[in-house]
């Protein structure tokens, strides 16, 4: 049952065939799509929530979890050249082990996409609520509008984070209205978050100070399993900042000489981020101070915990990297540029929003290949007649994005789309490896190179990764795995199509569809 009901993959892949996508993309194109899926609210934001883990090692984080996405992302090279077809982690693990692993991959895959869009538009509101409300417009939300109540560790907040549920239902409706981010509209918010984060770097690495290094890891490299502090704690939470490169892989069948610029594309824009990244990091820390609040113990207060929030509170603790929602443009302003700060806050609140919009537009592709499947109701796959657009699925995706930034604070939900995101990397990199025994003659445009050591380099680092999250995000995937099982076999094994004997591959939206019958197993 385990392996049972695999998809052939001779038919994905005469599915595949008929498209005749024009290969118009190289190299650059790549790199710019991956860097404006990936810069965000990891960066922008959780550099502060890191720094309360790690410290000063916060810069190792970002290399760790850097290195472990990019070899995570030459697998996914691979695959996705092979399968050029929509779904992703799911349908390559249709294609290789079968319904059951591949619903738990589509299954872990909302928390990607869907608990990582809340977490953006939370990200977000930080800074308009920050910047363009607070200092453009002097108006100070009330702090019950302004984060919501529930954190899984207690910690207390407001009512409802009124921003980031306006900003999610707003980027849905986008969506259902046929909104897709151009090529040219992408590259302007990658100028301007590039550009933003260039001026961070230009103008604090030169104030920086080595004695703010020291020391350069406060809670150590491990901080113990499920304690999500130490270099590696930190590590497993700002992998967010990488989260979403996974949808270059995507564009493979559209680029020219994919074996060349599909790596250099997704592992090129892994670097360039990895290295920005420990820059920016540097810099704020260099400046301001990124040392922890510690706890009894010696140990940090948990970042967004109810103990932080109350040290946060006290004024010889307020200005503090590790206190701040808004980090970069605080930094910018404690060390004189305040209208720095304030164009980067407005550079955070233009460019934020296209992230949320990639990781719903991911995540109702997901549902609609899961629904055209049959293990999701039809209703999900139901397009506008008008729009062309998978309404009904958007509106639902969104209102539950919507919640989740309304109630629940931004790094908990960034630990717990990293937890789905770790469990979906890992099963691609053994589908990769798989494929190789079960299809070696498949065509490949790319090969990963030195697979048998970059596979299970990648699976070890998911798992270390993963252990090495907070405790609760970490119980967040078993649980909601259940909650998928029951699923699974209360609804959508007997009603499968696959199951029922028929292969459907879809594409696209509104595109053609590949039926194909087989022996029912
Ligand atoms: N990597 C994306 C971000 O940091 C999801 O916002």
């Amino acid at each position: 049952m385990l392996i049972d009901r695999v998809k052939p993959l001779s038919a994905i892949l005469a599915a595949a065939e008929k498209k005749s996508l024009h290969r118009s993309l190289g190299w650059f194109q790549l790199m710019l799509f991956g860097i404006g899926c990936v810069i965000g609210t990891g960066i922008f934001v959780l550099t502060a929530a890191g720094a309360q883990k790690a410290g000063p090692g916060l810069m190792l984080a970002f290399a760790i979890a850097g290195a472990i996405c990019i070899v995570a992302a030459l697998c996914y090279a691979e695959i996705a050249a092979m399968i050029p077809v929509s779904g992703s982690a799911y349908t390559y693990t249709y294609a290789t082990m079968g319904e059951f692993l591949a619903w738990t991959v589509g299954w872990a895959l909302i928390l990607e996409y869907a608990v990582a869009a809340s977490a953006v538009s939370v990200g977000w509101s930080g800074y308009f609520s920050g910047t363009i409300l607070s200092e453009f417009f002097g108006v100070n939300l009330p702090p019950w509008l302004a984060a919501g109540p529930l954190a899984l560790g207690g910690a207390p907040g407001g009512l409802i984070n009124l921003p980031a549920l306006v900003i999610a239902l707003l980027v849905t409706w986008l969506l259902m209205i046929g909104t897709r981010e151009s090529a040219v509209f992408n590259a302007i918010l990658v100028a301007i978050k590039v550009t933003a984060l260039t001026v961070f770097i230009f103008l604090t690495i030169p104030q920086a100070e080595l004695a703010n290094f020291n020391p350069f890891l406060p809670a150590g490299v491990f901080g113990g399993l499920g304690s999500g502090v130490g270099a590696v704690g930190a590590a497993a939470t700002i992998f967010f900042a990488y989260v979403g490169f996974d949808a270059v892989s995507t564009a493979a069948e559209e680029t020219k000489d994919p074996q060349r610029n599909v790596p250099i594309g997704l592992v090129g824009s892994l670097l360039f981020c990895t290295v920005f990244y420990i820059l920016v990091a540097a810099g704020a820390i260099g400046t301001i101070g990124g040392q922890p609040i510690m706890g009894p113990g010696g140990v940090p207060f948990p970042a967004g915990s109810e103990q932080l929030a109350l040290q946060c509170a006290m004024p010889q603790y307020a200005q503090m990297l590790v206190c701040s929602d808004e980090a970069l443009a605080h930094v910018l302003r404690e060390i004189g540029f305040s209208k720095v700060g304030n164009a980067l806050g407005i550079a955070a609140f233009l460019a934020l929003p296209s992230v949320i919009l990639v990781l719903i537009f991911a995540q109702t592709r997901i549902f609609f290949v899961m629904s055209r499947d049959g293990l999701l109701p039809d209703v999900l796959s139901r397009v506008h007649p008008k729009w062309k657009t998978p309404h009904i699925v958007t509106a639902i995706t969104g209102v539950v994005v919507a919640v989740g930034a309304a109630f629940f604070p931004v790094g908990q939900l960034a630990d717990i789309a990293n937890a789905g995101t770790l469990y979906a990397f890992m099963m691609v990199a053994i589908a990769v490896m798989l494929l190789r025994k079960s299809a070696p003659d498949a065509k490949r445009s790319f090969r990963t190179p030195a697979l048998w050591f970059v596979g299970p380099a990648t699976i070890a680092g998911c798992i270390f990764l993963f252990a090495n999250l907070p405790f609760e995000a970490m119980l967040v995937l078993p649980v909601w795995g259940v909650i998928g099982l029951v699923v699974y076999f209360g609804y959508s094994r007997s009603r499968s199509h696959l199951g029922k004997g028929v292969v459907e591959v879809v594409d696209e939206i509104g595109g053609e569809e590949t039926m194909v019958p087989i022996d029912p197993r």
